[in-house]
């Protein structure tokens, strides 16, 4: 009888200068995973953390824009890049490995090398938690991140439509599956409230917290569809930074709170 071979055993490496490696991630595209990232990491400076940010996605890199990055990172010794600096947060964007305006054709294995550059050729330093926007799918990034780098923590953003999430629990599957453990879930463009005051539900209601408790991991809020949050994205200023004390930015704090803990 033939034995099947024994699952290939992979080595986590973990990003050298950060006690915490947290992905915002979600099977789902334009749900709000650069939105959410950048907000939440500057809710978390805000408590005091030390913060690094890292764009993961190659195809469609938003870092620079979201946080208006015009510098690119420097590097000393040729092989090492020092992030660059920005509203006191360390950030690299796989944005600066290619020309803004040139489409990706990447395959795999340039992805793949492309991450090892950013969690180990860069130098981060003392940082309490690096927070990486993932790109959308549950492809080359993904499993790269959930196999070969020591991730703490994931959380998973979505909209509230099923549309999203039936991707969205592909996405929790394969953090499962690879050990990658999730730390919660966020309902993101929950609801609209109008000048009325009252609260529009677009893209329905409650099927996060529902996907949540199916797959018993936490349900950690509901941010939500706001011009401020949009503008904000759009001048490069996110609002937790500019705005700490917007009604929105508040919710984005209760979510740094909560996990915060993790950290510590
Ligand atoms: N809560 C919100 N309120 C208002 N606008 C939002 C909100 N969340 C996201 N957006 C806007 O929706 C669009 C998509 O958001 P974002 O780029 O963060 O999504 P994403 O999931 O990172 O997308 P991709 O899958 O392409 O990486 C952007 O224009 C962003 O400014
Ligand atoms: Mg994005």
């Amino acid at each position: 009888m033939s034995k099947k071979p024994p699952p290939k055993q992979f080595v986590k490496t973990p990003i050298n200068g950060t006690k915490f490696t947290l992905l915002i991630s979600s099977a789902k595209g334009g749900v709000g995973k650069s939105t959410i990232a950048v907000n939440l990491a500057f809710a978390l400076q805000n408590l005091g953390l030390k913060i690094g940010i890292l764009d993961a996605d190659v195809y469609g890199p938003s870092l620079p824009k979201l946080i208006n990055l015009k510098d690119k990172p420097k590097s000393e010794d040729g092989k090492s890049m020092v992030p660059v600096e920005k509203y006191d947060a360390q950030c690299m964007s796989m944005g600066f490995l290619v020309d803004e305006q040139t489409p990706m054709i990447w395959r795999g294995p340039m992805v793949i090398s492309a991450i090892k550059t950013m969690t180990q050729k860069v130098l981060w330093k003392e940082r309490d938690v690096i927070i990486i926007d993932m790109p959308p799918g549950t492809g080359d990034t993904q499993l790269t991140f959930a196999q070969e780098v020591k991730v703490d923590g994931a959380i998973i953003v979505s909209t509230p439509q099923d549309l999203a999430l039936l991707d969205v629990k592909r996405g929790i599957q394969m953090f499962d599956k690879t050990g990658v453990k999730i730390l919660g879930l966020i309902d993101n463009m929950s609801f609209f409230k109008g000048d009325d005051g009252k609260e529009y539900k677009i893209f329905g209601e409650g099927g996060v917290e529902k996907t949540a408790k199916e797959f018993n991991k936490e349900f950690l809020g509901h941010i939500p569809l706001n011009q401020d949050l949009r503008n904000s994205a759009d001048i490069g200023d996110p609002l937790t930074h500019s705005q700490p004390d917007h009604e929105v930015s508040k919710v984005f704090k209760s979510i740094a709170e909560k996990i915060k803990i993790s950290f510590l």
